[in-house]
């Protein structure tokens, strides 16, 4: 694992403690020497990498502007120009489809890697705070870790201050490819925090937020809710577009709809957003199994899906896989096989990504629950076994899954061939 932020002086291996406090972690680790400038530019100061210093409007700043993009006579680059900028570097990653979401506490390294195995073509980091980022270097080093393979990668941010964002951006900016911005978390916190969601009734501070990273090299996306008129969503994508946003990712639920299981994402609304802006956009919700990963693409004409909830339980869900839950009765249940996998396999998976890239204990906590739910339903005594351990450890993790396997009424994942084909 590479710990970008590490304090120590570059150019040496450098060796993490046996034991962190609160970090998962049988082995030490040795890490990678930084390779490039890149790798030690968040070690002491911020911002000190070359991109986050000049205004997108510098027409002599070369690596601002590729090759197919022509400023106009001014200097300042149009719209179109923008928009064609965000086309190039998108079809440069390879135009991702398959997008594991933004979860806090959830979508870390070692959960990226698993879903990206098993068919995702990008993710996002959970979100983090720009300015506990900015401040605490142990939260940079906990919260935020990356290998090579870990892209492309979106790190998300929830910001209320621009320089404090800019500040944050520009430590990551080297090894991510797009610095996101979280508009659409809805929760109690995010309010008390003025963040997330509750910053759609101040769109001049968004269109600040916005601004400021695209005008000071950094590649922004951004994460959004709908609101609950069509016109306002419209303007509001627009805006975003207006402002320097390179990636759009629609969430199609309003600030209020919070419970993804009572309000279907509204399709229609993200498909609207898709025809309103010419940066490419993604879209979010009612993600269950590939079957509905093709019938949003097909529906929006976006240029992929993000999926949350569905990834915690089946990480295989881009590679074709669904969990029983949507292998429907009677003539459906024929088109569906054992697909020889299932979520056992899959948390020993996880676990062994988490031994090389180690994370907070709590997030493996919450992805056993989550992948093994449906294990512990049928077995509920092992689940309060899990409980009742106030400190985990990989062997007892490994003997557990063991044991749900031996106590037998294996859940398989099942696929369907057409979604095998697809995926
Ligand atoms: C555990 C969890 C954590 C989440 N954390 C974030 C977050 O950090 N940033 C964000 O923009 N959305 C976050 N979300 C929302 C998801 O990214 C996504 O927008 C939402 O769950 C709808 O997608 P789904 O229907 O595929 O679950 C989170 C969702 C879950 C379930």
């Amino acid at each position: 694992m590479r710990s970008i932020f590490s304090p120590h002086p570059p150019l040496k291996p450098l060796i993490f403690p046996l034991t962190r406090p609160f970090m998962a972690s049988s082995v030490s680790q040795v890490l990678d020497p930084p390779t490039s400038p890149d790798d030690s530019i968040c070690s002491s100061s911020p911002l000190h990498h070359q991109d986050a210093a000049q205004p997108e409007e510098d027409p002599s700043s070369s690596s601002a502007v590729p090759s197919c993009v022509s400023p106009s006579p001014n200097g300042y680059l149009t719209g179109e120009s923008r928009a064609e900028r965000a086309w190039a570097h998108w079809i440069e990653l390879g135009r991702p489809k398959f997008v594991v979401a933004p979860m806090v506490d959830n979508s870390e390294l070692p959960f990226r890697m698993l879903c990206r195995k098993y068919g995702a073509d990008a993710a996002y980091t959970p979100m983090l705070h720009s300015r506990i980022f900015t401040e605490n270097e142990k939260y940079r080093t906990q919260e935020f870790t990356t290998c090579k393979e870990d892209r492309p990668l979106f790190v998300q941010f929830c910001a209320n201050d621009p320089d404090t964002l800019l500040e944050a951006a520009g430590r990551v900016q080297p090894h991510c490819d797009y610095v996101d911005i979280n508009f659409g978390c809805p929760q109690r916190i995010a309010r008390r925090g003025y963040y997330g969601a509750f910053l759609m009734d101040n769109l001049p501070l968004v269109k600040s937020l916005v601004e400021k990273l695209a005008q000071n090299h950094i590649r922004v996306s951004c994460k959004i809710r709908i609101f609950p008129k069509l016109e306002d969503t419209i303007s509001y994508a627009k805006m975003l577009e207006e402002a320097g946003c390179w990636v759009l990712a629609v969430h199609g639920r309003t600030r209020d709809e919070k419970d993804g299981k009572k309000f279907r994402a509204d399709w229609k609304a993200i498909k609207a957003v898709r025809e309103a802006v010419r940066i490419p956009v993604l879209a979010n919700g009612n993600i269950r199994h590939m079957e509905d990963v093709h019938d949003c693409l097909e529906e929006t004409g976006v240029e992929g899906v993000l999926s949350a909830e569905t990834l915690l339980e089946n990480p295989a869900v881009f590679a074709g896989y669904r969990t029983p839950e949507w292998v429907s009765a009677g003539e459906e249940e024929e088109k569906h096989r054992d697909g020889l996998l299932d979520q056992a396999d899959l948390a020993v998976e996880y676990l062994k990504l988490c031994e090389e890239y180690p994370v907070p204990w709590r997030m493996i906590r919450s992805h056993v629950h989550k992948m093994l739910g449906e294990w512990f339903r049928v077995h509920p005594h092992v689940r309060e076994d899990l409980n009742s351990q106030s400190k985990l450890t990989f062997e007892f993790l490994y003997d557990m899954v063991d044991r749900l396997k031996k106590l037998g009424g294996r859940i398989p994942l099942y696929v369907k061939d057409a979604d095998v084909a697809k995926s």
